[in-house]
């Protein structure tokens, strides 16, 4: 979610107020995608780098993701989306800590729209800690160090429960990553656009989305393959393996 700065900069407006609209597309994001049977949506909120910004516009930050926790969590939950938040949320106040961990706590049970906030959140701090924890269990005794390979490597990841992401989408007109989900991303599509984030609405997404299905996704496989067995199946849950 990129380009509230801007946003605000073009009107004349302190960029915090960009942040503030920033809040009313993520609303609309995931209410489309809870609509629409998106089955996960992960929104990179704040980064590990983010901390780095003026400490006022950090403030309003961390002020907005406890007022909107605050003020959407109810709805979310009789939507029967599920929330989450991944990253190192140990540097964030305690009555942060402990709201994210009420509204995880609420939903845990729904099973419609996984809701992920990236939140002090890095892909390296990701992969550095599933090194760590697979590290612990071979000191442990629990698996041995030839025991690890991508599929085990990848269970002690964030989302390691849910499939990898189809369609990554950044706003704000940069082409870059930016340390998001790194290994998550390894087969994901990449989409692009100009369109600051507090413009990004239902249009914009669709847009994004139509793009998307009009691509070819082979897993290393060949075309003809692809085209092959997609007459033959006709259908998405056929995919071919990704290796
Ligand atoms: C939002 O956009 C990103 C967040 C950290 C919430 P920016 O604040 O990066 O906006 P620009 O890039 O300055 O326009
Ligand atoms: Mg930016």
């Amino acid at each position: 979610m990129d380009g509230n700065g801007r946003w605000a900069r073009n009107r004349l407006l302190p960029r915090t107020a960009g942040h503030m609209a920033g809040v009313g597309s993520v609303r609309k994001a995931v209410e489309w995608c809870a609509r629409k049977g998106v089955k996960a949506l992960t929104l990179f909120a704040f980064s590990s780098e983010n901390w780095r910004r003026p400490e006022q516009e950090v403030s309003v930050l961390m002020g907005l993701f406890l007022s909107t926790l605050e003020k959407e969590t109810r709805k979310l939950h009789e939507n029967n989306v599920r929330l989450r938040v991944i990253g190192d949320r140990t540097a964030f106040a305690p009555e942060l800590q402990a709201r994210i961990a009420a509204a995880e706590k609420l939903t845990a049970g729904n099973d419609g729209l996984n809701l992920v906030i990236a939140a002090n959140y890095g892909g390296r701090w990701d992969i550095a800690q599933a090194a760590r924890r697979l590290a612990e269990r071979v000191q442990g005794g629990g698996i041995r160090a030839e025991d690890i390979n991508p599929d085990l490597f990848q269970s002690e990841l964030c989302l390691a429960d849910l499939p990898e992401p189809d369609l990554f989408i950044r706003t704000g007109g940069e082409r870059r990553i930016s340390n998001f989900l790194l290994w998550q991303l390894a087969y994901t599509e990449l989409y692009f656009t100009a369109t600051l984030w507090p413009d990004f609405d239902e249009q914009e997404l669709e847009r994004a989305i139509d793009d998307y299905a009009g691509r070819q996704r082979r897993f290393g496989h060949t075309s003809e393959q692809v085209e092959a067995w997609a007459q033959s199946a006709g259908s998405v849950s056929q995919r071919p393996l990704r290796t």
